[in-house]
């Protein structure tokens, strides 16, 4: 995508370093917009964008290594100041004439910086401060007339900088909250250096959506799939603030929702924001599918099938709509290996995610924004606080929480109420944003227990809450002891068929956040 006229942009190439998206996102913070793109785009991808300047991130290989991804010599050309971080300095490095080499020790973790020279990338940062550092490979000298600013316990030259050549490098991760100074760092390059100086927010984007999803459908007609999930919501928020009436939404109440998640979809939506809005009570459909299944993946791709079915099905009821609006965020498309403006469809590991042969243009509004960006377009949209917040959910949705088992009306219901309980609470103890999921799970087992003077043979519900940034890896969250013994007793007690409470306390890996 182009940066639009009054928007200034920094393009950070992504060597592989496993913060490379971070970097892009603190960029944003700092008021400037920031695109990811693979390191090996051309000149011309980058020169289309008319960066202010330009970030090369970190990486994992050395650059000592055959097939290291090289430094492209004409970056340095490019008339914009270059800022290496990590991997990226060490390229510049080597390129200019500087000495960098293997160390003997490689330097992990937090480290000391002591800046003797605060330059223009240090400045208003303290002579002494601590950093992360994630490298082997360190320069030994900074290449000639270039400024050595700093050094660290492991690198003699952790910053440089040439403001007449416009380089500079940093060996230490200024994006990781582990540099309490990073985000001034990157500050200086983006102010002072590239002297961008319009402020950019996630909701400057509204606008400028609206135009381009205008001019996109026309005087077309759009359908969007609603789960309930922030994405899809803010999507089709966005879309109906762009062509009122031409959008139909389309929530299929599978049976395998929350409790009250339907009620909440359809108020917000039909009621609060007269969108049209065609509710599906699917769920006998559904529960018929999944009669006597209980292998996991047989359950997704049943659902799967069965939500394709049905939304085709209405889809076919309206008339004559040529686009589907879908909630595909900037990280979907850098993970598809998008970036440059290649198409890509959120299909993975999505139910709800439609495929690929469905006869529709594609609409997606969210396609520049990071997750915690999108929220903000919700806020500042109107989007009920609940649906802003809310945790992931999976497309399966509870089915894939009755491990063992088959998903019935029944152990749906039980597992709704528990989770229920479960959600109420942890709300109520003001924890519900600090953890990325929170959820109950209801193994196929039973367990004896005794309640008044009876023996009881019980359901067991396992409680799951985890701390992630990104899903790929999380740990398990430390809930007060009060706190659960709360939500226990409380299931227990409320819930008839429930006679033990347990608590998952596996991370990610070894485990999955899901049970199934
Ligand atoms: P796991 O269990 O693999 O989950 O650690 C990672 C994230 O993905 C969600 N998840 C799913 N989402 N359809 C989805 O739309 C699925 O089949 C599915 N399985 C897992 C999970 O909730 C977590 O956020």
């Amino acid at each position: 995508m182009r940066a639009p006229e009054l928007q200034e942009e920094v393009v950070v190439l992504d060597f592989g370093g496993q913060y490379s998206q971070l970097i892009a996102r603190r960029v944003r913070e700092c008021g400037v917009f920031s695109e990811l793109l693979p390191h090996h785009v051309g000149a011309e991808e980058i020169l289309r964008r008319e960066p202010k300047g330009v970030i090369l991130s970190g990486g994992p290989a050395s650059v000592y290594e055959e097939g290291a991804p090289p430094l492209a010599p004409e970056l340095l050309d490019l008339g914009v100041p270059v800022l290496g971080i990590c991997y990226g300095m060490q390229l510049l490095g080597r390129e200019l004439g500087g000495r960098v080499e293997a160390a003997e020790k490689g330097e992990f973790g937090r480290s000391q910086l002591s800046v003797r020279d605060h330059g223009r990338l240090l400045a208003g940062t303290p002579d002494e401060q601590t950093c992360w550092m994630s490298h082997r490979d360190t320069v030994f000298a900074a290449p000639p007339g270039f400024a050595a600013l700093a050094s660290s316990t492991g690198s003699p030259v952790a910053a440089f900088e040439s403001p007449e050549r416009g380089v500079y490098g940093i060996q230490f991760h200024p994006e990781v909250v582990h540099t309490p100074y990073g985000q001034q760092v990157l500050t200086n390059f983006l102010r002072d250096v590239c002297r961008c100086e319009r402020s950019w927010s996630p909701s400057s984007m509204i606008d400028e959506q609206i135009e381009r999803i205008r001019a996109q459908v026309g005087e077309g007609r759009a359908i969007c799939g609603l789960s309930g999930g922030v994405d899809s919501s803010v999507a089709a928020l966005l879309v109906h603030r762009a062509i009122g009436e031409k959008l139909t939404c389309v929530f299929v109440d599978h049976g395998l929702m929350r409790k009250n998640e339907g009620e909440q979809v359809i108020g917000a939506f039909r009621d609060h924001f007269r969108v049209p809005l065609v509710a599906v009570d699917a769920s006998e459909r559904f529960l018929a599918r999944l009669k006597g299944v209980s292998d996991p993946e047989e359950k997704r791709k049943r659902i799967g099938a069965e939500f394709i079915r049905v939304f085709e099905e209405e889809a076919a009821k309206l008339d004559d709509v040529k686009f589907l609006v879908q909630g595909t965020l900037y990280s979907d498309v850098i993970e598809s290996g998008g970036g440059t403006g290649a198409a890509t469809i959120k299909s993975h590991h999505n139910v709800g995610g439609l495929p690929e042969d469905l006869e529709f243009e594609l609409v997606e509004p969210l396609r520049s924004l990071f997750k915690d960006e999108v929220r903000a377009v919700g806020a500042e949209l109107g989007l009920p606080e609940r649906l802003v917040w809310r945790q992931p959910f999976p497309g399966p949705g509870l089915a894939i929480r009755i491990v063992g088992g088959e998903a019935t009306r029944e152990r749906l219901e039980i597992l709704r109420e528990a989770d229920a309980i479960l959600q109420d609470e942890i709300r109520k103890a003001g924890l519900y944003r600090e953890l990325w999921q929170s959820f109950c799970v209801l193994p196929d087992i039973r367990t004896v227990g005794v309640q008044g003077d009876a023996r009881t043979y019980g359901n067991v519900i396992v409680i799951r809450a985890v701390t992630s940034d990104d899903a790929m890896t999380a740990d398990w969250a430390r809930l007060p002891y009060d706190l659960l013994e709360q939500i226990a007793s409380r299931m227990i007690s409320e819930i008839r068929p429930v006679g033990r409470v347990v608590l998952d306390i596996t991370s990610k890996p070894p485990g999955t956040i899901e049970w199934e």
